[in-house]
């Protein structure tokens, strides 16, 4: 992607201003300050910390934590994943350390935004309203509620445990939402039916803003060799959160009804990993877009291809800021019941692009409509009256303009 062209990226998100929208989640890219500190000098507008709890002594990891699924090529010696999943657990360092360094942060880097994230049980609200006191005091711009995470802290009453309970997460949003005078934002699971009942209840229990998603439960595979579920821990394994590029349609889908339905502001998360998926996520409603399992797999250098794309985006798309763009597909976005039935679309196939490859022809033949004929030159045709425009056909080409539809 080219240089940056002349577009303010900055957005204001619960009142506090950001260079770009993008922002590191919380998550092993902020494991420590001088890491966050490091994201920043890249390029980075703002962090969130790896979640935080009191007593970080209760915190111990076990080896190995990811497993993930994508692409081979040993020829090219690449892998390109689309699927992480982690059983990793909240930070493992001290509350006093963290506490240092977002002060050194909010000292060394006064322009850039340092979000922190924070986690404890339910039952009462000291714990949250000590810690979220402390974050405010050492200088944190914004807190936000780890009411999320799917694996190891839900054993313990915390994380999706609350963020499952609608009641719970309203009773804590708003402990913590009394005790300081920063920003409250409250980090969804999407581990629920209906997201955005849960954002609803936060946001009248004084959150300023939404986070979404966190990681999808999951169970990425089993291992055929040893029968253990992956990833192996000497021998078993336990369900864990499933991110990057696969879980981007969950996130858009929840985002999405957030910002519909509540019309809090949203901070986006989930797969986003190039400008293209930011400019998806802002258009469905997202104003800053947090980052995780990219930076885990290409690093923090990504930041320039996705400020200078989404720049170029927007100029070419007539959008003077981000806010302007916040949400400008919301409103193409309408009930299954309001979208037009009559206008009937048939399958076209442009033989002179044609690879021969059969894949349209046996999927209509096997799951269409059986409207693809193949000739025996391996000309194809669609038989317009059996074509129902399903689109099938088209989702299995692999050739770029070889098939359309069209009116
Ligand atoms: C290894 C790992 C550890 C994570 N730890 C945390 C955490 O401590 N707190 C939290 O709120 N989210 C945590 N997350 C979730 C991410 O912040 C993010 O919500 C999720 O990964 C989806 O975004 P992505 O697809 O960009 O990774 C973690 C994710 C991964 C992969």
């Amino acid at each position: 992607m080219a240089d940056n062209v002349d577009i303010d990226l900055s957005i204001d998100f619960c009142g506090v201003k950001f260079k770009n929208p993008f922002i590191l989640a919380s998550a092993p890219p902020t494991t420590t300050g001088s890491m966050i500190g490091r994201a920043f000098k890249a390029g980075w507008a703002g962090a969130v910390t790896k979640t935080l709890v009191e007593d970080a002594s209760t915190i111990i990891n076990v080896t190995p934590r990811l497993a993930s699924l994508g692409f081979k090529d040993p020829e090219k010696r690449k892998k390109k994943n689309y699927a992480l999943e982690n059983i990793e657990l909240v930070t493992d360092r001290e509350l006093s350390v963290w506490l240092k360094e977002i002060e050194e942060l909010r000292t060394k880097y006064p322009d850039h935004v340092v979000i922190a994230s924070i986690m404890d049980d339910a039952s009462e609200p000291e714990g949250w309203q000590r810690m979220a006191k402390k974050c405010e005091d050492a200088g944190a711009n914004i807190i936000e509620l780890n009411l999320s995470c799917p694996h190891g802290m839900p054993e313990r009453g915390m994380g999706s445990a609350i963020g499952q309970n609608a009641e719970l997460s309203k009773r804590v949003t708003g402990w913590v939402a009394e005790a300081v005078n920063i920003p409250v934002i409250a980090k969804m699971t999407p581990n629920v039916t209906e997201v955005a009942l849960v954002a609803e209840v936060c946001m009248e229990a004084g959150a300023k803003g939404i986070s979404a998603i966190n990681t999808v439960a999951a169970i990425i595979g089993v291992d055929l060799d040893t029968l253990v579920p992956l990833p192996n821990v000497s021998g078993f394994s336990a369900h864990g959160g499933l991110s990057g590029p696969a879980v981007k349609p969950i996130a858009l889908k929840a985002i999405a009804s957030i910002a519909k339905e509540t019309g809090a502001p949203v901070s986006g998360i989930g797969g986003i990993t190039t400008w293209e998926d930011a400019a998806e996520f802002i258009l469905l409603g997202a104003s800053t877009l947090q980052v995780c399992t990219a930076v885990m797999f290409y690093g923090y250098s990504i930041i320039d291809d996705l400020n200078s794309g989404l720049a170029q985006y927007m100029k070419k798309k007539g959008f003077g800021s981000i806010t302007d763009m916040v949400g400008a597909s919301l409103d193409k976005l309408v009930s299954f019941g309001d979208l037009d039935n009559k206008t009937r679309r048939k399958a076209y196939i442009d033989n002179s692009l044609c690879i021969q490859c059969d894949a349209c022809f046996i999927s209509c033949r096997d799951a269409g409509y059986q409207a693809i004929t193949r000739g025996s030159d391996k000309v194809y045709k669609v038989t317009e009256k059996l074509c129902t425009g399903c689109s099938l056909c088209y989702q299995v080409c692999p050739v770029d303009g070889c098939i359309s539809l069209k009116p």
